[in-house]
């Protein structure tokens, strides 16, 4: 039996996605070799590579002016390539510090230039995205994460900056419009809305990219995943073709505008028995709340595993908070179904004090 999966990534795929991938892996489109096996030089690969683009973009409303880039690695190889290749010694780069994550951007961006917190919502125990901002002179761009997994926020529009923007959207991508204004790049790691681990999907500016460092090595530049259309080494060819289909899907789904309606119903169903319960509360506020990661705590420790165990017996699982933070996190990304929301809900009515 498949369990409900509340997991903060690797997650819950589209279940059609995933009964296509099995065919595929046997046999790529009737080609007799399945997509594991083939060369991702031979033109079916070409085929999936061109379509996985093509099918970005389409979701995206991303025009030629973005670069559409396949990269193999996780965001955490980000936090330090947007800084080798676009901040300078002497550069100074603005971070909107809004938890775990832009945590660790800023811990990299300072290896390479001088970081500016223009804002932060760390006296609030990240439970809020911050509202008042202070930049410095003059920011080479400005970092913020659109969705903070861990703590459960997310900006309701980008922060209105003086340089061009950098967004960390690993939690977020395609969960609604993308705001590509002012963007000079967004990175998204793939496991939570677009497909497998260890490959991550980049939009970035074509003019931006072209103002990277030139002296680094060629799978260390923005550049260089340009120009060789993701193909300077042999990509992860499995995550290419299910971003490509996970993008098809949103498509047949209402794209994006349909991704955020069935979203923003979801997380309120979940938002709306929280508020209303004796015994859970939301850690973020609203206004700054997520509809992808809801974190959310018992009356006492006790509460919450039993909670837990009660869930997983239930088979629903994943709803530990992450070890840095604790308490309870429903991760209810794009392909979460609406009914298993309502099976947490019904559970956490049957443990609320009357
Ligand atoms: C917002 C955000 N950024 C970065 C990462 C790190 O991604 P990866 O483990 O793929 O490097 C995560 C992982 O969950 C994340 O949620």
């Amino acid at each position: 039996m498949r369990k409900l999966n509340f997991s903060s990534g690797p997650a819950t795929l589209p279940e059609e996605v995933l009964r296509r991938a099995q065919e595929a892996i046997w046999d790529l489109d009737g080609s007799g070799i399945g997509l594991l096996e083939h060369s991702h030089r031979g033109p079916e690969f070409m085929r999936v590579l061109e379509g996985a683009e093509a099918a970005v973009r389409e979701v995206g409303g991303i025009g030629d002016e973005f670069a559409v880039l396949f990269v193999t690695c996780g965001a955490t190889q980000h936090f330090e390539m947007v800084p080798r290749n676009f901040l300078a010694t002497g550069e100074t780069v603005d971070v909107c510090h809004t938890g775990v994550w832009s945590g660790k951007v800023i811990e990299e961006a300072k290896r390479f230039g001088t970081v500016h917190v223009a804002c932060s919502s760390e006296a609030d125990m990240f439970a809020s995205v911050p509202s008042t901002f202070s930049w410095s002179a003059s920011p080479r761009y400005v970092h913020y994460t659109s969705n903070e997994t861990i703590y459960g926020t997310e900006w309701a529009a980008p922060p209105t900056a003086p340089a061009p923007l950098v967004c960390d959207a690993s939690s977020d991508i395609f969960s609604r419009p993308l705001p590509l204004a002012n963007h000079a790049l967004i990175y998204a790691g793939a496991q939570k809305n677009l497909g497998p681990s260890g490959i991550s999907l980049v939009i970035a500016d074509k003019k931006f990219i072209e103002t990277g460092a030139t002296k680094l090595s060629p799978l260390a530049q923005y550049r260089v995943y340009a120009k060789e259309r993701s193909l300077h080494n042999t990509p992860n060819t499995f995550g290419v073709w299910m971003i490509g289909e996970v993008c098809r899907w949103i498509l047949a789904h209402g794209g994006l505008a349909g991704m955020a309606e069935a979203n923003a119903r979801k997380a309120t169903r979940l938002y709306d028995f929280l508020d209303g319960s004796r015994s859970w509360r939301a850690h973020a506020k609203p206004g700054s709340r997520s509809n992808m990661n809801i974190t959310f705590r018992g009356a006492t420790p006790a509460a919450e595993e039993a909670l837990l165990a009660a869930a997983e017996a239930k088979g629903l699982s994943g709803l530990r908070g992450h070890r840095s933070v604790g308490g309870l996190r429903a991760s209810i990304y794009n392909a979460f179904p609406e009914e298993g929301v309502q099976q947490l809900v019904s559970l956490l009515q049957e443990h609320d004090a009357s």
